[in-house]
């Protein structure tokens, strides 16, 4: 029987390679574009190395609509779109909008015209748990409302789910699944894919294992004086491999044609709001591995507090997390080990 094909944007990415695994181990072709701009080519050697198939590469920018022409008449069919290709760098969005809302909007525009005409079913959609902000309570449902962003990016992942919204509800031919992902870390378990980011990471993971190598001196932990239990910002740490495997049961679901709405939207989290300290301690205890920390006054921006009542996710979709945060610390490390032994870092 022949495989169904899936586009994958964004697919050498962090997110994006574990999803790509997830999507051929459950049978499905894959085609991925990626402008490789946070992401490198290797990756994919990574993904073959794990499931024994090489995905199809284009090397292009999804903001290039003639580019996105060429990759629906070079592979015809594509039922599904897995949308990752975005820019994230909540910082760097303050500093440059015009990058975030052409790299983030103008390649959502893109892919919704051309579903249409090529028979694409339906696209699943990479939103973010900022959508909610600050919210006045924890954990925060799908029904949550939705604040007015603090960040660029944060604005392009609230304007990108009223974009879906508003083509389907004018008719346009096809489903959408919008996942909200809390924080998502750690790598595939096999060490061969995992999280690179380009230069100094923002994120607190990759920072922390960069650290407990050598590569940085110490981590800072940015604030202990929050209202929370132990002064530190409160997270919802998500495995990026049971993340992935959401991905998977949302395309299904969208070309089985189980959508009980046209557009769906789902928490993607543990349930589990963990502190920056409490991670700090999951990684130390599950790797045997000292940090070297220190604290550091806030970060401005940051959310205090944020965790999923993953609930809906649940219960509509089967889906729920199953890898522990001690063994998503220790995959963290297993890859960044792996990255030193490559030579890489
Ligand atoms: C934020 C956004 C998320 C976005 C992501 C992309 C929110 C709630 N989340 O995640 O939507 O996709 O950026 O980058 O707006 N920390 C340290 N030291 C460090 C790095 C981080 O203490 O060196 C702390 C932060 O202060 C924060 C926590 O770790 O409390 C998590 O930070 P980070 O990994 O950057 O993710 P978010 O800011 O939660």
């Amino acid at each position: 029987m022949e495989k169904t094909r899936i586009l994958v944007t964004g697919g050498t990415g962090y997110i994006g390679s574990h999803t790509v695994v997830e999507l051929q181990q459950a049978g499905y072709e894959v085609v991925i574009i990626d402008n490789l701009s946070n992401s490198n080519i290797d990756v994919l050697d990574g993904i073959e190395a794990i499931t024994g198939m090489r995905p199809a590469f284009v090397e292009g920018d999804v903001t290039n609509i003639e580019t996105l022409k060429s990759l629906f008449d070079t592979y015809p069919g594509i039922k599904g779109i897995i949308n990752f290709a975005a820019s994230k760098a909540v910082g760097e969005s303050i500093e440059k909008p015009s990058l975030y809302y052409r790299n983030n909007l103008v390649s959502l525009l893109n892919l919704l015209d051309l579903m249409g005409p090529n028979g694409v079913e339906g696209i699943v959609f990479s939103s973010s748990c900022t959508v909610y902000g600050e919210p006045d309570r924890n954990p925060v449902t799908e029904e949550t409302p939705i604040k007015t962003a603090t960040s660029p990016y944060g604005n392009t992942k609230q304007i990108s789910e009223e974009i879906i919204t508003d083509m389907i509800r004018s008719g346009a031919p096809f489903k959408s699944v919008i996942l909200r992902y809390f924080n998502p870390v750690g790598a595939h378990p096999s060490a061969l894919i995992g999280e690179l980011p380009n230069g100094v990471p923002q994120n607190l993971v990759p920072y922390l294992t960069q650290t407990a190598i050598g590569i940085r001196k110490e981590l800072s932990v940015f604030g202990n004086d929050y209202d929370t239990p132990d002064g530190s910002c409160i997270r919802d740490f998500i495995n990026v491999v049971d993340l992935a495997k959401a991905h998977v049961i949302a395309v299904n679901r969208m070309l089985d044609g189980k959508s009980e709405q046209p557009v769906e939207i789902f928490n993607l989290g543990t349930g589990d709001g963990v502190s920056v300290l409490q991670l700090i301690e999951s990684f130390e205890r599950s790797t045997g591995v000292k940090v070297p920390y220190r604290i550091a006054p806030r970060r401005p921006g940051d959310i205090v507090k944020v965790w999923a009542d993953p609930t809906r996710a649940n219960k509509v979709l089967g889906w729920k997390t199953e890898i522990s945060l001690d063994d998503t610390m220790r995959s963290a490390w297993n890859w960044q080990l792996k990255l030193r032994e490559r030579g890489i870092m």
